[in-house]
């Protein structure tokens, strides 16, 4: 059996442009663009890579972005205050407070600060709260689960009553995307560093999501035949056959894999450019609900 591979950019590529054209629908209504701010702390080469590229591509669908780039040293207060100053500015719409900060600035309290209309990362509190819960749904979800489940519908998996199998436990991934596919009636479990027989609990999933930052962790006779596969994963390994040394690779072992899934996505290529998709795709709501002042 060989997988079907699903082009993730080519996804991407075909959402950006109808989000392109939503954006130049809501400039011409209102005469202003929906604007991004961006707060980045410290000179991460992964995140400041990130934020570039976020920026980049809403600016290329006609969207402002703001940045406040702070030095690694910054206090809370300095954090604070640039999340403060996108809070009050009523030509931003949706704020990403950019993950990890250094350790000095206590990251809940910064996240907790961001107004919650604006929260078009899905990390308030009350967001990722209400996604926990029954009945009740966040105004936003966070960016790369919700690539993920974006993903899995393209494939045409059923989620319904299907065993999901998710490997990695983070704040940014691997919760929030258990939590939504328990959401969609899947039957989830989350497998983590600590996790004992990983390979006998990932042989009965029907659907696998890769999210614990590992190269090629998941292995192709790990996989139950015809299992959807999504890979989290970016992962820079050495590679002298490689023009500048080095070439990303997922957290699941592709080549094996491909054999056996049903379908799974590609690295790089696959998540990467749905998680951008999705921030712009909320940036945009964000947008519309602020400037139609629909009330929470
Ligand atoms: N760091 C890695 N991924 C993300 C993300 O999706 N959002 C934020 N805010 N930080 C991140």
């Amino acid at each position: 059996m060989s997988a079907v591979i699903i082009d993730g950019q080519a996804i991407a590529d075909e959402m950006r442009n109808a989000i392109a054209q939503d954006a130049a629908r809501f400039k011409e209504q209102f005469g202003y663009a929906p604007g991004l701010g961006v707060v980045l702390v410290g000179e991460n080469p992964a995140s400041a890579q990130y934020v570039r590229m976020k920026r980049r591509a809403c600016e290329a669908a006609g969207m402002n972005s703001v940045g406040h780039l702070l030095p690694a040293d910054a206090t809370q207060d300095d954090v604070e205050a640039a999340v403060r100053a996108l809070n009050d500015d009523p030509t931003i719409h949706g704020i990403l407070v950019q993950l990890p900060m250094p350790p000095q600035i206590d990251e809940a309290r910064v996240l907790s600060l961001v107004s919650l209309e604006k929260d078009v990362d899905g990390f308030h509190p009350i967001n990722i709260g209400s996604l926990a819960m029954k009945g009740r749904d966040p105004l936003f979800t966070p960016a790369t689960p919700t690539g993920c489940m974006v993903l899995l519908e393209r494939m045409g998996a059923k989620l319904e009553g299907a065993n999901a199998v998710v490997i990695g436990r983070s704040n940014i991934v691997g919760m929030p995307v258990a939590l939504m596919l328990m959401k969609a009636n899947a039957t989830v479990t989350m497998c983590h560093s600590r996790t004992r027989d990983i390979a006998e609990i990932v042989r009965r999933a029907d659907v696998v999501v890769a999210a614990i930052g590992k190269a090629n962790y998941v292995k192709g006779d790990w996989l139950k035949p015809g299992a959807f596969v999504v890979d989290v994963g970016t992962n820079k390994i050495d590679d002298p056959a490689a023009k500048n040394g080095y070439r990303y690779v997922g957290d699941v072992d592709f080549e094996a894999a491909k054999e056996v899934a049903g379908a799974i996505t590609k690295v790089p290529g696959g998540v990467g450019p749905m998680t951008i998709t999705m921030l712009m795709h909320n940036t945009i709501k964000a947008a519309w609900r602020i400037a139609q002042k629909i009330t929470l």
